[in-house]
């Protein structure tokens, strides 16, 4: 069934688990996302980034959402970092049931300006809303340790924006950072500044950037062209920590990519006479199903439909 992902959230930070978030734009990983969902009884976040929304358009994601929600399992419509109001709003109007304001990148004064109005559009329908307080960039980026801490997020300035905005989870800058580039390195993420955060902050703690490529999937490791073992974002050592701490939304976009392009690169060169997108795409979906079942396992969803 279709949730709104503030009751799910609070629920996962009390119980010490984390709700997986995928970003989805088709068919095919929406499909993989959910038949992981199903099968791993776990709630489930599908969210579309304003790119994604430009890509398939709101309404068919809505739609496409909407069946995928018939499913005996919660489910959440959300958008990613949302930075538009406009797309926001009709978003809220249109169905999603979750909404992220994201104005990490404005002065504090005018994202808390912004995020209260957000607040205010969705509420009124019933609609969650996260926001974002600090820059991710992954820890490794900062020359120095003044620079670093002016760019993640400050614990007292976290819990001054949470009251005033009301809003229901917020995103906070620990190290990581968006996208593949992490896999050059280990991620290690700032424990102790999220403990920090976690005192003062009560709402759920959402983490993105947590993608951290499966050493032992064999094909993602070769995706990125590094070897198993070797090749490595986020660990799993370090998003369960996270989690102990207060995290209770994990977000995860670019290992499903990941996933995604091995399956079709194995096809298309195990295949070379197939003509039918159904089976060239068959080993995508399955690896990005392989992959989403992994993530619930180590955020501890699974079962907790
Ligand atoms: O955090 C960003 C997500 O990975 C979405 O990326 O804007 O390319 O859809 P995108
Ligand atoms: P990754 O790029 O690490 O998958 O992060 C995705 C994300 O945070 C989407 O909002
Ligand atoms: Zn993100």
């Amino acid at each position: 069934m279709l949730v709104p992902s503030a009751p799910l959230l609070k629920k996962a930070r009390s119980k010490g688990y984390a709700v997986p978030a995928f970003n989805i734009n088709n068919l095919e990983v929406l499909k993989s996302v959910m038949d992981a969902a199903i099968k791993m009884k776990s709630p489930v976040i599908v969210q579309t980034s304003e790119g994604a929304i430009e890509y398939a358009g709101m309404e068919y994601l809505i739609a496409m959402v909407r069946v995928a929600a018939k499913a005996k399992i919660p489910v959440v419509l959300h958008v990613d970092h949302g930075k538009n109001l406009q797309t926001i709003k009709q978003a809220i109007d249109a169905g999603y049931t979750s909404v992220m304001y994201d104005g990490s990148s404005l002065p504090n004064k005018k994202n808390i300006e912004n995020t209260k109005k957000v607040v205010a559009w969705a509420h009124k329908k019933g609609v969650s809303v996260e926001a974002e307080i600090g820059v991710l960039a992954g820890i490794e980026d900062f020359v120095s340790v003044e620079e670093r801490d002016a760019k993640l997020t400050d614990p007292k300035q976290a819990a001054d924006f949470a009251k005033k905005t009301g809003c229901d989870s917020l995103a906070v800058a620990i190290g990581t950072s968006h996208g593949a580039y992490k896999f050059k390195g280990e991620t290690h993420l700032d424990i102790e500044r999220l403990k920090q955060i976690a005192k003062l902050v009560k709402i759920p703690i959402v983490l993105h950037g947590a993608s951290g490529v499966l050493e032992d999937v064999k094909a993602l490791a070769e995706c990125y062209g590094a070897k198993i073992g070797e090749a490595r974002g986020v660990l799993d050592a370090d998003i369960k920590q996270a989690i102990k701490n207060g995290v209770a939304k994990i977000n995860i976009d670019t290992d499903l990519r990941l996933a995604f392009t091995a399956g079709i690169r194995e096809a298309v060169s195990d295949m070379p006479k197939v003509i039918d997108p159904r089976k060239l795409l068959e080993p995508a979906n399955l690896l990005m199903r392989e992959v989403a079942m992994r993530k619930m396992e180590v955020f501890g969803s699974k079962g907790k439909a």
